[in-house]
C-alpha cells in the first residue's frame, strides 16, 4: 500500500471516529519510498535563494506562472535574510499524477504550527483543519477558499511556504485527513458521544498529515515551489518576488477614489467634482460605472453620447482640476462594441450576457484588447479601469455571469481555466496598454489569480459584511494580493463612519456610490439616497466634515505609505499586513485578523461595526505609542480602546520616524509635499522616503532618489541618494512628541 505520508517512525495517534470505548488500532508507517511504483519522480532544483522547484511530470500548458509576464526578482531574493531550515527536504514532497487527478503531498505534521493563506479568504484566517475549493468566485463568505483572488499558495509558522502551480480548481485538505497508514495506536479509550457536538467537534488529526492538494483533470504533472523564511515574513517576501516584485502605483493612485451613481451623465459628473472640491475632501479619482458606456452588460466600450456629449472636454476638464478617471466595465464584448468584429474568431464558444468571452491566452486577443484600450480610452486621457464580473456565479446566485468549464477557446486555453485567469489576463492585458505608454496605472479588479503582486489591481466585493471586510484586508497580505475595502452605505451613520476609516487604511481608499445618485454624504441610506430623501444640510455638512478628516488623515501619511509600496515594489513586503509577519514569535497574533500594520510602524485597530470601542492587542517586542494620546504601551498587552466612530484606533511603534505631510486636495505631477518628521521614542530606526516622478516607470531605469531620514542626539538629518533630479519632499521640521507613561 502506498502512503502519501513520508515516515519512517512508528507513529502514535488516535481514531477520530472510534464510537465504541475499548477499540484499539495500531497501525506502523513505513517510508513511502519515492521510487514506489504510483509515485511520480519529482525533480527538485533550487531555483533561486531559498525556493526550490519540483517538478512532478510535464506541467500543464496553462498555468499562472507561464501565463506570466513579470520575471522573479532574483536579485531581489537574493538580498533577502538567508533562508532557515525547512522543516522537511523538498524531496519530501510528493506526487501522484494519475488520468483523473493529479494529487500533491505536502508534509504538514507539526503540533504546534499554523498555516495561513490560499488568498483573498473572508471567512477564516487559521487554515489549519480546513478542507479548501480553490475557485474563483464572486461573493462567497464562507471558509471554502472560493473567493475573489483564491490563491494556492500557504505559509506555515514554522517558517516555509508552498505554491503549486495551478489554473485548475484544486480542493485542499489543510492537514485534516489521517491516512490509513499513518493512523496511529489509539490509546486511550474515547466515551460513547450522545450529542452532535461532541461527536463533530474539530479535533487535531495525530500522527503525519500532509496538506493534500488535489488538483482535477488528466495533466500530465505539476510545479510545485517551495520558499523558505526563516520567518513567515521573508517567505511572502520571497513568494512576491518570485512572482516579480509588488506593483508601485502611482502616487495619485494612494489618494481617494470616488465612483460615481452608474446612471450619472455629464453635468451629473461635473457636479460631483466640484462638490468634492466644495466641500474641501481630498479626492485624486473619479470612477465612472456602466452608464458611462452605450451599451453595458455586455460592453461596447464606447461612450453613450446621449448621457456624454463631449467625453473628452469632460476628462480633459477633470485631468485640469486634479481628477483622475476610471471607467468601469467587464470583458464581455457587446455586438455593438468595434472589437466584436474582430473579436469574434478569437473569442470562446459561450456568450455572457450575449457579449464574447474575450481569448485573452490568444496573444492576437490580448493585444488586439489593450490597443482598443490603448488608442481609444488611455490616450485620450483616462487613467485607469474597473475590471468587473470577471469571477464566477456563486453556486446560489442564478446571474449568468460565467460560462462553463467546458468552453472551448481558440488559444486551446479551456474553460476551467480560463475562468480560474479571466481576471489575472484581463489585468495584465489593460496594464500591458499603460505600460507601452510609459504610464503607471491603478485600477480595481473583481478576480484575481496566483504571482498576481505586479499587477497595480485592487480586489474589490458585492459582498459587505463588516469584519469579512478587514480579515480579506489581512489575509490578502499572505497572497500577494490588494485588497479595497469600499464603502457603499452604511445601515447607521457610525457605521458609515467605520467604513471610512477602514477603507482609508487601505491600499486603496475607494468610495463605491454606484447604486446611489446622491453623494454618500447627502444621504447614506440607500432606499433614502435613491428616493432622493435627502439629510438636513446641517448633518451633511457633518459628514461631509468627518469624511474630510478621515481623507485628510490618509494624505498626511501618503509620504509615508508610498515609501512602503517602493519596499514591496523591490522588497516584496506588502504595505498593508498581517502582524504575524513581524511579529513571529508571538503566538498571540496566530488568531489577530482584525488588527493590521500599515507600513511598517503603524498599528491600526479598526471599530467593527457601528462600535466605538474594542480590545486591541499589542504586539511583543516592542513598546507602542497610542497616536492621539501619545501614551507609551508596554508590548504583550491587550488594552480596551474608546473613542468615536470613524476615529480607527491607531498605535505607534517606539522609535519610529513618521513623515507626516501637509494635506493636499489632490496629487499633482508637481506636487511637493511638506513634510514635518514625528519623532516617536529615544532611538528611532532610520526611515527611508523615496521620491520619483510618481507616474512613470522611469524609476525602474533609476530615476528616483532615496532620502534617509536619521535623528540623533536631538537632532534629525537627511541623506539623500539617487538621479531623480526632482524634488517631491520639503522637510521643514522634526518634532519629538511628548510620551506619556
Ligand atoms: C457590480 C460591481 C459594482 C458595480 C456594479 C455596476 O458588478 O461589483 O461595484 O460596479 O457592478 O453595475
Amino acid at each position: 500500500m502506498i502512503s502519501p505520508f513520508a515516515s519512517n517512525a512508528k507513529i502514535q495517534g488516535f481514531a477520530g471516529f472510534l464510537l465504541f470505548a475499548g477499540f484499539v488500532l495500531a497501525v506502523t508507517a513505513t517510508a513511502a519510498d519515492p521510487a514506489t511504483p504510483g509515485w511520480t519522480p519529482p525533480t527538485v532544483s533550487e531555483v533561486g535563494k531559498g525556493v526550490w522547484r519540483i517538478r512532478f511530470g510535464q506541467p500543464e500548458r496553462f498555468t499562472p506562472n507561464a501565463v506570466r509576464e513579470s520575471q522573479p526578482n532574483w536579485d531581489g531574493i537574493a538580498r533577502l535574510p538567508a533562508p532557515g531550515t525547512l522543516p522537511f527536504q523538498p524531496e519530501d514532497i510528493r506526487c501522484r499524477v494519475t488520468p483523473a487527478r493529479t494529487v500533491v503531498y505536502v508534509p504538514c505534521d507539526e503540533p504546534d504550527d499554523q498555516i495561513y493563506g490560499f488568498g483573498l479568504d473572508p471567512a477564516a484566517y487559521e487554515q489549519k483543519g480546513l478542507r479548501k475549493y480553490l475557485s474563483v468566485c464572486a461573493g462567497v463568505m464562507d471558509k471554502t477558499g472560493a473567493s475573489h483572488g483564491p490563491v494556492p499558495f500557504w505559509l506555515s509558522t514554522r517558517g516555509y511556504g508552498i505554491y503549486v502551480d495551478t489554473a485548475r480548481v484544486p480542493w485542499v485538505h489543510v492537514a485534516r485527513l489521517a491516512a490509513k497508514t499513518a493512523a496511529a495506536t489509539a490509546t486511550a479509550a474515547e466515551e460513547l458521544k450522545t450529542q452532535a457536538a461532541d461527536l463533530y467537534i474539530a479535533r487535531p488529526v495525530a500522527g503525519k498529515t500532509a496538506v493534500q492538494v488535489e488538483i482535477p483533470g488528466d495533466s500530465q504533472g505539476v510545479d510545485v515551489y517551495v520558499f523558505a523564511g526563516p520567518t513567515p515574513r521573508e517567505v511572502v517576501q520571497r513568494y512576491n518576488l518570485f512572482s516579480g516584485g509588488g506593483c508601485l502605483p502611482p502616487l495619485w493612485g494612494l489618494g481617494m477614489k470616488y465612483r460615481a451613481f452608474t446612471g450619472a451623465n455629464q453635468a451629473n459628473i461635473t457636479n460631483l467634482a466640484r462638490a468634492l472640491r466644495d466641500r474641501q475632501i481630498p479626492c485624486d479619482m473619479l470612477g465612472l460605472e456602466p452608464g458611462w458606456q452605450s451599451r453595458s452588460y455586455s460592453c461596447s466600450l464606447t461612450w453613450a453620447k446621449d448621457r456624454f456629449p463631449q467625453p473628452e472636454s469632460m476628462v480633459n476638464e477633470l485631468n485640469r482640476q486634479g481628477f483622475k478617471v476610471n471607467l468601469w466595465e467587464h470583458a464581455y464584448i457587446n455586438p455593438d462594441s468595434p472589437l466584436y468584429a474582430p473579436l469574434q474568431p478569437l473569442s470562446g464558444d459561450f456568450l455572457v450576457w450575449g457579449g464574447l468571452v474575450v481569448d485573452f491566452a490568444d496573444p492576437r486577443a490580448f493585444r488586439l484588447f489593450a490597443d482598443y484600450h490603448g488608442q481609444t480610452l488611455i490616450d485620450h486621457g483616462i487613467a485607469g479601469f474597473k475590471a468587473d464580473e470577471c469571477d464566477n456565479q456563486p453556486l446560489t446566485d442564478c446571474t449568468p455571469f460565467n460560462f462553463p468549464y467546458s468552453s472551448v477557446f481558440p488559444s486551446g486555453i479551456d474553460g476551467e481555466q480560463m475562468i480560474q485567469l479571466y481576471g489575472y489576463y484581463y489585468q495584465r492585458s489593460i496594464l500591458s496598454a499603460f505600460r507601452a505608454r510609459n504610464h503607471r496605472t491603478w485600477g480595481d479588479v473583481r478576480a484575481t489569480a496566483a504571482l498576481a503582486a505586479p499587477l497595480p489591481f485592487n480586489l474589490y466585493s458585492d459582498a459587505y459584511q463588516f469584519d469579512q471586510y478587514l480579515r480579506q484586508l489581512v489575509n490578502a497580505s499572505f497572497a500577494g494580493l490588494l485588497w479595497s475595502p469600499e464603502v457603499r452605505d452604511a445601515g447607521n451613520l457610525d457605521e458609515l463612519l467605520n467604513r471610512f476609516a477602514l477603507s482609508s487604511f487601505a491600499a486603496q481608499m475607494c468610495l463605491n456610490i454606484w447604486f446611489m445618485p446622491h453623494p454618500v454624504w447627502e444621504q447614506y441610506d440607500h432606499d433614502k439616497n435613491l428616493a432622493h430623501e435627502l439629510l438636513a444640510e446641517p448633518e451633511q455638512q457633518r459628514i461631509a466634515a468627518r469624511l474630510r478628516e478621515i481623507v485628510t488623515l490618509r494624505y498626511r501619511l501618503l509620504p509615508y505609505l508610498y515609501a512602503s509600496f517602493h519596499r514591496y515594489q523591490a522588497e516584496g513586503l506588502p504595505p498593508v499586513r498581517s502582524l504575524l509577519l513581524d511579529f513571529p514569535t508571538d503566538a498571540e497574533l496566530r488568531k489577530v485578523d482584525h488588527e493590521f500594520l500599515f507600513g511598517d510602524n503603524l498599528l491600526v485597530a479598526p471599530y467593527l461595526g457601528s462600535e466605538h470601542r474594542r480590545q486591541v492587542y499589542l504586539p511583543k517586542g516592542c513598546n507602542w505609542i497610542d497616536f492621539t494620546t501619545g501614551t507609551l504601551h508596554p508590548g504583550g498587552k491587550t488594552l480596551t480602546v474608546e473613542g468615536q466612530t470613524g476615529d480607527a484606533p491607531l498605535f505607534v511603534r517606539e522609535n519610529t520616524l513618521l513623515p507626516w505631510a501637509e494635506p493636499v486636495s489632490h496629487i499633482a505631477s508637481e506636487t511637493v509635499f511638506d513634510l514635518t518628521i514625528k519623532v516617536y521614542g529615544d532611538h528611532p530606526e532610520p526611515f527611508t522616503l523615496v521620491e520619483d516622478d510618481g507616474e512613470t516607470y522611469d524609476y525602474e531605469r533609476g530615476a528616483q532618489n532615496r532620502l534617509t531620514l536619521t535623528w540623533a542626539n536631538g537632532q534629525g538629518a537627511v541623506v539623500k541618494n539617487g538621479s531623480y533630479p526632482g524634488s517631491r519632499y520639503r522637510l521643514s521640521r522634526w518634532e519629538k512628541v511628548a510620551l506619556h507613561p
